[in-house]
C-alpha cells in the first residue's frame, strides 16, 4: 500500500471517528455522569427567577426554595428584577457552572433563542416553568405551568354570563410580551361574547405600583357604571393596586364587575370585601414537579414536554371559608 493512500485512509478514520463521538456525545446529550442512578443530592438546579412582582412570585420562589431544601438538591437562585437581560446572564453563568438541569422562568416569550442553543451545546436541559418562551422546542426539554390561554377564556365566561345584553369593559394587563399577558388576553378576546366591548387596555406590568396610577388614568378618561361596567385584571396584585384608586375616587364594591386572575390570598380578601366577583386560579406551587422532572433529565428518563396545571375558578361566595387555607 502506498504512504500516499495510507494516508488518505487514517485521515478518512480520524474523521470518522470524529463524527462517531460527535453523535455519541449529542445522543447522550442532557444526561448526567451519575445516571440512570442520579439523586436528588446529586442535583445542582438552576432557577433564574424573573422577579418579585406580585405575591404569585413570591409563592413561586418559596416553593422552589423549600422544595430543594426538603429534597437535599442544591439550587443556583436568583431575581432577574423583571428584566430579560438580567435572566440571561444569570442563565449563562449557570452554563458556566455546569449545572445539571435549568428550569426557566421567562419574562417575555421571544428572544431566548441564543442562551437556550448555549444551555443546549453545553448538554444542559432547559425545563421553562411558569410562562412560555416562543423558541424552537427542540432548544428545551419541557415546560411546565397554567394554560394562561384557558385563564383568558374562563375570564371572558364570567363576563358573558354578567352581561349578556353586552357591556364596556377596561382591561388591565400583565407585563407586554409576557406569556401569562400574551395568553390571558388571547384567551379573553378568542371566547368574548361580540357586544362586550374593551374600550381600552394598558398594562400594570404585574404589579400593585404600577397598577395604581393606570386605573388612576383610566377613571380620568372614563366614568365608572357610564362609561364601562367592568374590568379583567391580569392578576391580584394589579387588582388590589386598582382598587386603592377605585376607593380614592369613591367607587363602592360592587359597582363594577371585577375579575382577576391567581387565587392568592389577596384576592380572595378582596373578594371577601366584594371587589372582584370571580378570581381565575393560576397556581404558582410547581416546585415539586419542577425536581421530579429535573431527576428524570438527569437520568435520562423521558418526560412530558407539556405539563399544565390542573385550575378552577374561585368566587365570592365561599371565599371566606377557603380563605384561611390558601397556602399564597
Ligand atoms: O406568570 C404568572 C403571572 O406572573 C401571575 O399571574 C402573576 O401574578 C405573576 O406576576
Amino acid at each position: 500500500m502506498s504512504k500516499k493512500l495510507l494516508y488518505s485512509l487514517l485521515t478518512i478514520l480520524m474523521l470518522v471517528t470524529v463524527a462517531l463521538v460527535a453523535c455519541s456525545s449529542s445522543d447522550s446529550s442532557e444526561t448526567a455522569s451519575c445516571a440512570p442512578d442520579c439523586t436528588y443530592e446529586e442535583m445542582t438546579l438552576c432557577y433564574p427567577q424573573l422577579g418579585a412582582e406580585s405575591d404569585w412570585r413570591t409563592a413561586n420562589t418559596a416553593s422552589i426554595k423549600e422544595t430543594a431544601d426538603q429534597l437535599g438538591a442544591q439550587l443556583i437562585f436568583s431575581d432577574a428584577q423583571q428584566k430579560q437581560e438580567n435572566q440571561i446572564s444569570a442563565l449563562r453563568a449557570c452554563i458556566q457552572q455546569d449545572v445539571d438541569v435549568i428550569a426557566l422562568p421567562p419574562v417575555v416569550e421571544d428572544g431566548w433563542d441564543a442562551v437556550l442553543t448555549e444551555a443546549k451545546n453545553a448538554n444542559i436541559p432547559v425545563i421553562i416553568v411558569d410562562r412560555s418562551v416562543s423558541a424552537d422546542s427542540s432548544l428545551y426539554a419541557a415546560h411546565i405551568g397554567s394554560d394562561m390561554v384557558l385563564e383568558g377564556k374562563r375570564a371572558a365566561a364570567e363576563f358573558n354570563k354578567q352581561f349578556p345584553d353586552g357591556a364596556s369593559i377596561l382591561e388591565l394587563s400583565g407585563t407586554t410580551g409576557s406569556g401569562a399577558a400574551v395568553g390571558r388576553a388571547n384567551g379573553f378576546r378568542e371566547d368574548l361574547n361580540s357586544n362586550i366591548e374593551i374600550i381600552d387596555s394598558q398594562t400594570g406590568n404585574f404589579t400593585r405600583a404600577e397598577a395604581l396610577p393606570v386605573m388612576q388614568a383610566f377613571l380620568q378618561k372614563y366614568t365608572p357604571g357610564e362609561d364601562f361596567q367592568g374590568i379583567f385584571i391580569h392578576n391580584d396584585d394589579m387588582g388590589i393596586g386598582a382598587i386603592e384608586a377605585l376607593k380614592a375616587a369613591g367607587v363602592e364594591p360592587g359597582d363594577l364587575f371585577i375579575v382577576s386572575v391567581d387565587g392568592t390570598r389577596g384576592g380572595f380578601q378582596a373578594m371577601v370585601d366584594g371587589w372582584f366577583q370571580a378570581d381565575v386560579e393560576c397556581n404558582p406551587l410547581l416546585g415539586p414537579q419542577v425536581y421530579e422532572m429535573a431527576l428524570k433529565l438527569m437520568n435520562g428518563e423521558s418526560v412530558d414536554r407539556e405539563t399544565l396545571t390542573n385550575e378552577t375558578v374561585y368566587y365570592p361566595d365561599n371565599a371566606a371559608e377557603l380563605l384561611p387555607s390558601r397556602q399564597y
